[in-house]
């Protein structure tokens, strides 16, 4: 299976299967907004409880919030969102369609960068063993044309966007002869800069004065949170506040499924320091967020890391973790060391003092702090990219089976009476019953035992369990195992601990704590 097709494989799956929705289908959906169903929602569950425990159980100085999704409108312009949270846009004035005109060039470099390594490739097939790659990225006249345009495009743009020179931007599609997608014109309008938050009001009347903006990111409820969670919590630096949330952004460009959406949830971590130790704590933090996407048994190079060149004004360092994703590597999460600028720029514009007393030394600071930023709505899609799996299986059959961590499945076994009569049913209602204050569980005695296998498999439920004639006398089950098919006796009364052992979340937490 090529990747084009995997991509579209786990997107009808998603819908088949209860996963994801478009939102408000019935009246033809709504870009870039999806809705997730029965079995989505309880993965999505998982993932946030396994960030969420990850962060405010596994490491005792870090405390959790749920601020609100509204905020004092003075934040917006403290953080720097009103006046910079904007994607600089053009549209082509026959097909009327609107572009990101960054996300147009970087198109652009890809395919330079795809040229570039196509002539690699070949070099590589014609030499042999001999071929030295580095040697040959800096010497063949056709790769250094392609990896200068690339650098090109990257400074161009940068300079246009930094010194707000949006001609320059303008000027480099037309240089470059990129067309509208549709129209396949060059006919493009201007480059404007086009806020990403959506604004709405506080008071029933629209004065203008009371511009409220539906938060773009949950990090501003932490900054502004600071001293009340340091003060009642007693918590001394460093410490951390963790938040999980919804949180809005028009975002004109809506691509790849659930990648980016308008409405979406992050999931993030505000690490407060001591200034000067922040790069310390911004490389633990490195590691660590890595390692619990490691946990979940995802291949290591699957994933990379891509340290920014290119920082904000306010960080000395960042870097994404990258993802493999069936469409390349793409960013899941970001790490960046972002100073003291957003409790700075709030003590400004909210004239109270946002600083730590530190009795140790007496001193009192504007605490540094490193953020870790992930989307859980893209961290659900790793997870299926990752664990969709087909698989010939005896009879030359295929099946679909989602790999997923135990702790993650959302569902951690279906209960199965091989047949509908002779007291099965009633077992395995007792079985249900009697585990299901603890586990997530399905129960199903339609269909033959291997349909409901099957199904049970493309929801990457981990463990089925039958009950047959012998059930019944003996008081044992058989387990199935979802990855390897094995399956074995095992006596009712042990159920509740295998489940525990394998699908609950403290052995996921166990292993992340180990590696
Ligand atoms: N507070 C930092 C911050 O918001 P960001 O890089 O804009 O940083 C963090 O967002 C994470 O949120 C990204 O790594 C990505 O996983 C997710 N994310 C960002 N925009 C998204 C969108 N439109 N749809 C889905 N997820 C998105």
């Amino acid at each position: 299976m090529n990747n084009e097709d995997l991509f579209k494989k786990v997107v009808s799956h998603c819908k088949e299967y209860g996963f994801v929705f478009p939102s408000s289908e019935i009246y033809d959906g709504l870009s870039a907004v999806y809705d997730y169903g029965q079995n989505g929602v309880e993965l999505r569950n998982n993932i946030r409880q396994y960030w969420w425990k990850a962060m405010t159980q596994l490491q005792s100085n870090i405390l959790g919030l749920d601020a609100a999704i509204f905020m004092h409108p003075k934040t917006w312009k403290a953080s720097g969102h009103i006046d910079g949270f904007s994607d600089p846009m053009i549209d082509n004035k026959d097909s009327k369609k609107r572009y990101r005109a960054d996300v147009l060039l970087e198109e652009h470099q890809e395919k330079l960068s795809a040229k570039a390594h196509k002539e690699v490739e070949k070099a590589r097939a014609r030499f042999g063993d001999s071929f030295d790659e580095a040697m040959y990225r800096t010497t063949n006249t056709r790769v250094v044309e392609y990896l200068n345009a690339i650098a090109h495009i990257d400074n161009t743009l940068k300079e246009g966007l930094e010194t707000g020179n949006l001609g320059m931007i303008k000027a480099l599609i037309e240089e470059l002869g990129i067309v509208c997608p549709v129209s396949g014109t060059k006919n493009w309008t201007d480059v404007r800069q086009f806020n990403l938050m959506y604004s709405t009001n506080m008071s029933a009347v629209e004065s203008g004065e009371e511009n409220l903006y539906l938060r773009p990111e949950t990090a501003q409820g932490i900054f502004v949170n600071f001293i009340n969670v340091q003060k009642s919590g007693r918590t001394k630096i460093p410490f951390g506040i963790a938040q999980t949330g919804k949180v809005f952004r028009n975002e004109i460009v809506a691509r790849q499924f659930i990648m980016r959406m308008k409405e979406f949830e992050q999931m993030e971590l505000q690490f407060f320091c001591k200034p000067g130790s922040e790069l310390e704590w911004y490389a633990y933090w490195k590691e660590q967020r890595l390692k619990w996407h490691l946990a979940l048994g995802t291949e290591k190079n699957s994933y990379r890391y891509h340290d920014h060149v290119k920082l904000a004004h306010y960080a000395n360092a960042a870097v994404d973790i990258e993802f493999n994703f069936p469409f390349g590597f793409k960013e899941v999460e970001g790490i960046h060391s972002r100073t003291d600028f957003d409790l700075s720029k709030h003590e400004e514009f909210s004239g109270k003092k946002l600083r730590y007393f530190d009795p140790e030394t007496n001193e009192s600071y504007i605490p540094y702090v490193v953020e870790t930023s992930i989307g859980l709505d893209r961290m659900f899609l790793l997870t299926l990219c990752a664990a969709y799996q087909e698989e010939a299986v005896d009879g030359g059959e295929v099946r679909t089976v989602l790999k997923l961590h135990p702790a993650l499945a959302p569902v951690k076994a279906a209960i199965l009476p091989l047949v509908k009569k002779d007291g099965l049913p009633e077992m395995a209602e007792k079985i249900y019953n009697d585990l299901r204050f603890d586990f997530k569980l399905y129960i199903e005695d339609k269909d033959s035992i291997g349909k409901r296998y099957r199904r049970m498999d493309a929801i990457g439920t981990p463990f089925c369990i039958t009950i047959d004639h012998d059930s019944i006398a003996n008081e044992d089950v058989t387990i199935r195992y979802r990855d390897t098919m094995e399956q074995r006796r095992v006596k009712v009364s042990e159920l509740r601990d295998i489940l525990f052992k394998e699908t609950g979340m403290s052995a996921l937490l166990q292993k992340l704590a180990c590696i």
